[in-house]
């Protein structure tokens, strides 16, 4: 116990405070920069298991059909379009997009507001001198997404992180501040606690945003993925004058694809652009054309699909198991996207982070009040595997129980 406690000590996962009290911190929760200098480098982190929601591999992507989509463009492409340096993107990609966002989340955009992405990631990073020349303030849901906040400090904004509960990001909270350039928020499911936003606190958010002008960045990273309930539609399509719309084939394709999009309100579109280098930010155009044949052809539409089955199949077995292994823990968040989080009540969210690493497990935790969600990422969890997963997080929680009592 001693030894991995230093362990996470010393690569800056956890932090001690005065008195002996510890927290959680690392790049997961962090909305401070590290300082410089001041960090051991971090040692290689092999995991025998990983549950972490965010990092979970899912592997859907029908290969043969990405690669028929890839040979389609190197086949019928003009030279002309491959080597186009359009800002935004290539057109037909953009065109494609349009069409697809439109039924799948209710986006309403002309091709002209779209701009290609590298992912959200590459998305926050072509926005940040746009959200600086507006004073460089941008909310960010606590908890939230640890690499998104590493990406707006590393580009030298200040955030401000406002509470989220079992209702989304709580908009309360974001009154007290009329000086925001925006809010990032993942409204059709929170990242990490997995509950869309209520619609009372949609609508409320929309008239913040319109009152005090700051923008809304709608991370709708894995928006395709509920199962029980109807979809949740975005943001943008009640609000696409204020909504920055974000998406990326990270979740529902491949993070190896490294396409996104940002769906701009038509007032922005030149000065993002205007920020955006013709080269080196986007995926390269092969990549653009390959996925713009991949919607066309409905690849993607037939992916998704895929992946909604798959991770329903791995959803219902996983929650099946962990409620034979830990009968009195509640679920959340179990309508959409690929983590269960289990309510551990009255417990530190780093013991149970602790106790995982002692076994070789890697998962999240964060704090919801007195009790701890502990995330479970399914993704990648076959049904078959659900069982001996569940007993292992079940250690993992009854060690955590058990630190908490004294030796
Ligand atoms: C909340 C959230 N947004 C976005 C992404 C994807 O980011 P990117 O498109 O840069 O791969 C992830 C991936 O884990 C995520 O968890």
């Amino acid at each position: 116990m001693v030894e991995a406690y230093d362990r996470l000590l010393r690569q800056g996962l956890l932090i001690s405070q005065p008195g002996g009290a510890v927290r959680a911190s690392s790049a997961l929760h962090s909305t401070e920069p590290a300082a410089a200098g001041d960090a051991a480098l971090p040692e290689p982190a092999v995991f025998a298991l990983d549950l972490h929601p965010a990092g979970t591999p899912i592997g859907t992507l029908d290969r043969r059909a990405w690669g028929g989509a890839l040979r389609e463009v190197l086949r019928t492409a003009t030279e002309a379009e491959l080597a186009s340096l359009d800002r935004a993107g290539l057109l037909s990609l953009r065109e494609a997009l349009v069409e697809q966002l439109s039924h799948s989340r209710g986006v309403v955009a002309v091709p002209e507001q779209v701009v290609v992405t590298s992912g959200v990631s590459d998305a926050l990073r072509g926005l940040a001198p746009l959200l600086a020349q507006r004073g460089g303030r941008v909310a960010v849901e606590d908890p939230g997404f640890g690499l998104h906040r590493a990406t707006l400090i590393g580009s030298g904004l200040d955030l401000v992180p406002v509470h989220a509960d079992a209702g989304g990001i709580d908009v309360a909270g974001l009154e007290a501040h009329d000086d925001l350039a925006a809010v990032l928020v993942t409204p059709a499911h929170q990242m990490p606690l997995g509950v869309p936003l209520t619609p009372a606190r949609r609508a409320a958010l929309v008239d913040w945003s319109r009152r005090t002008g700051a923008w809304i960045l709608e991370d709708d990273y894995d928006g395709e993925l509920r199962y029980d309930r109807q979809g949740v539609r975005s943001l943008h399509g009640v609000a696409p004058d204020r909504v920055i719309y974000l998406g990326t084939t990270s979740k529902v394709l491949s993070p190896a694809i490294r396409v996104g999009w940002a769906v701009v309100p038509p007032e922005l579109v030149e000065e993002v652009l205007a920020w955006r280098l013709p080269l080196g930010g986007a995926p390269s155009n092969l990549v653009q054309a390959g996925l713009a044949a991949f919607l066309r052809s409905g690849g993607f539409d037939r992916g998704v699909a895929r992946l909604r089955r798959r991770c329903a199949s791995h959803r219902a077995a996983i929650a099946a198991a962990l409620t034979d292994a830990l009968p009195d823990l509640e679920h959340v968040g179990v309508e959409a996207g690929l983590q269960i989080a289990l309510r551990v009540p009255d417990i530190e969210p780093w013991r149970l982070i602790m106790a995982g690493l002692e076994r070789g497990v890697q998962l999240f935790a964060t704090d919801d009040g007195p009790d701890a969600l502990l995330l479970i990422g399914y993704g990648a969890i076959e049904p078959a595997a659900a069982p001996r997963v569940a007993a292992v997080v079940a250690e993992i929680v009854a060690a955590g129980r058990a630190s908490t009592r004294p030796h």
